[in-house]
């Protein structure tokens, strides 16, 4: 009978396996990707630079990274039939359902959806992070009863995706914040939906399939699904000075607080004081600061009572208000930024796989038998 003591619960504090993509650590409390500290990519690099530094190990010189964001920007199209079954959805289905559900349709309109090669998967990497855009503001687009804004092959990624959701391009501080958002967003180790992307590699499944239960794991509010979560709470309190009485009663009643607490980071999340300086140049140029003082009156809240800091989900889901998205698409948008960790991990684990299959100890009835 194995201990109690051994039963890892959560699989916490179990390495699995290596991985040269990113290193968290929070000892130090430090996020690199391919040895990049992530504040420095935010600062320096645009999310297309990041997105091949994950895929390739290095970063781009200047004529590879032209050929990339050409074979990124030519791939933005979708298919008619993806838009058809986005279209088939009603709206009471949840974005994330819709990406999801998307996606697995790219993966069925692609007759190499087999290929596992090293070429191969990059391609559909490359192609995933050009669709996932545009499947994203289809669908906020369609929920808002506007009409379709096709890519524009002169901008970048993010001025792009902005344009296709908004109609136009916002200013260069709102592009960057949203830029910015991306890159933070991009890779964590073996985190829930990136393990969950590797285990069904591991099964030598497809990487769209592994790509769609990736987008499953992240819905959750545990997960990804928490900067949509930390808009309702602020929704819910309302102003600065409501916060301090909110938090005790949800405390009263053992609710989690959305956007705070980390599975690895117990001393604050590495990625939060990036975003949060992208959240005070959102707050300036949409001149909201009653965003900021609720943003801080809840976090001071939750320092006294729980000394538990905030994650990257904190900041980023008021950022992504600003910005102008509902709610319900923040999740999608971390979709967008993570299909690069997930598929860069799920190329890793193809490159030196092993069935992930992990036991458990029984402890349901002893054996006993159908009565005749
Ligand atoms: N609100 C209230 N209490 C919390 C929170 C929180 N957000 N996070 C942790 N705690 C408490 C737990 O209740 C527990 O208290 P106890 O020992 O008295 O029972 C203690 O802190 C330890 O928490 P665990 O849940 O055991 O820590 P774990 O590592 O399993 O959880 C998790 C990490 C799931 C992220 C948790 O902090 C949480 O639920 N946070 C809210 C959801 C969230 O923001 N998720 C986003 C994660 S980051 C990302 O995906 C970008």
């Amino acid at each position: 009978m194995t201990e109690p003591s051994d039963i890892k619960k959560g699989l916490a504090g179990v390495v699995v396996d290596y991985t040269a993509i990113s290193k968290v650590n929070p000892e130090t409390n430090s996020l690199l990707y391919r040895g990049y500290p992530v504040q420095e990519l935010a600062a320096s690099c645009s999310f297309e630079q990041v997105a091949y530094l994950l895929w390739n190990g290095e970063l781009p010189s200047a004529p590879e990274l032209e050929a990339f964001e050409q074979l990124e920007r030519s791939q933005r199209a979708l298919d008619p039939a993806v838009t058809r079954v986005i279209d088939e959805l009603p709206l009471t289905a949840h974005p994330m359902d819709v990406v999801r559900t998307a996606v697995s349709v790219v993966g069925a309109l692609d007759p190499e959806w087999e290929d596992a090669s090293a070429a191969g998967t990059l391609a559909k990497s490359v192609a995933l992070l050009a669709k996932i855009p545009a499947i994203v503001s289809y669908d906020q687009r369609r929920r808002r009863g506007q009409d379709v804004v096709e890519p524009d092959a002169s901008l970048g990624y993010s001025a792009n995706f902005l344009r296709m959701t908004f109609g136009e391009v916002p200013s260069d501080v709102v592009v960057k914040a949203f830029d910015v958002s991306m890159i933070l967003y991009a890779e964590h180790s073996f985190n829930a939906s990136t393990f969950t992307a590797r285990v069904v590699t591991s099964t030598l499944s497809d990487l769209y399939s592994a790509v769609v239960a990736g987008i499953g794991a992240l819905k959750g509010p545990l997960h990804g699904g928490a900067n949509e979560a930390v808009m309702h709470i602020f929704d819910e309190i309302g102003s600065a000075d409501a916060a301090e009485g909110w938090l005790e009663d949800a405390l009263a009643n053992k609710k989690k607080i959305m956007g705070f607490g980390h599975r690895v980071y117990k001393n604050g999340d590495s990625r939060v004081p990036t975003m949060k300086a992208s959240l005070d140049t959102l707050i300036e140029e949409y001149d909201r600061p009653d965003l900021l003082a609720l943003y801080d009156a809840l976090n001071e809240a939750m320092q006294s009572r729980k000394a538990i800091q905030p994650n990257l989900d904190y900041p980023s889901g008021p950022a992504y208000h600003l910005m102008g998205f509902d709610t319900e698409l923040f999740t999608p948008l971390f979709v967008a930024s993570r299909i690069t960790g997930w598929t860069a991990h799920i190329r890793e684990q193809l490159a030196s796989n092993a069935l992930i299959r992990p036991l458990s100890e029984y402890n349901g009835p002893d054996e006993r038998h159908v009565q005749a």
